[in-house]
């Protein structure tokens, strides 16, 4: 569809500028959340609430990532995360996504094919990581 084609791009340039303006924040910002900033916070917003600048633009909305464990009986499901984020093995990659497949654009940033599959597991468990530690009690 074309304005959710149009959201993702707008998400891509979004994401890419908060990451951009986070270099030059007074703390040092951990590699983890730095990833979370660059490719999710357009979306999913800055704390994961789910009100990133271009959310309006989605049907279904983003959801907001803080509340994972919550709808978990409080527990956060880490491998259903990690699926839910590479998208590679689910419906989703034949279907057209509300959330980007980012197993696929992952791997499109990684140069040959030495280590391309470690690198893009271990970016979706960094970002994994990242949101267990920003979940609602
Ligand atoms: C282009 C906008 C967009 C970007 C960028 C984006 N998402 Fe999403 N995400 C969505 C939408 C929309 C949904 C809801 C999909 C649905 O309900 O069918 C969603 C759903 C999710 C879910 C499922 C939540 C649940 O309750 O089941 C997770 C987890 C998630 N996103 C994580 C991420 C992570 C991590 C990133 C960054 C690597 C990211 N998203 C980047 C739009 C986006």
């Amino acid at each position: 569809m074309q304005v959710k084609r149009m959201g993702l791009e707008i998400a891509f340039v979004a994401g890419v500028l908060v990451w951009f303006s986070s270099a030059f924040a007074k703390e040092p910002i951990p590699p983890a959340k730095q990833a979370y900033l660059r490719y999710c916070s357009a979306c999913h917003g800055e704390g994961g609430k789910g009100d990133g600048v271009v959310s309006h633009l989605m049907n279904p909305r983003p959801a907001d990532l803080t509340q994972l464990a919550k709808k978990n009986n409080g527990e956060f499901p880490f491998m259903r995360v990690i699926r839910i984020i590479d998208g590679r093995e689910t419906m989703r990659a034949h279907g057209d996504p509300d959330m980007p497949v980012w197993g696929e654009i992952f791997a499109s940033e990684v140069p040959g094919a030495m280590n391309k599959e470690a690198n893009i597991r271990g970016k979706v468990l960094l970002i994994t990581e990242y949101l267990a530690s920003i979940q609602e009690k």
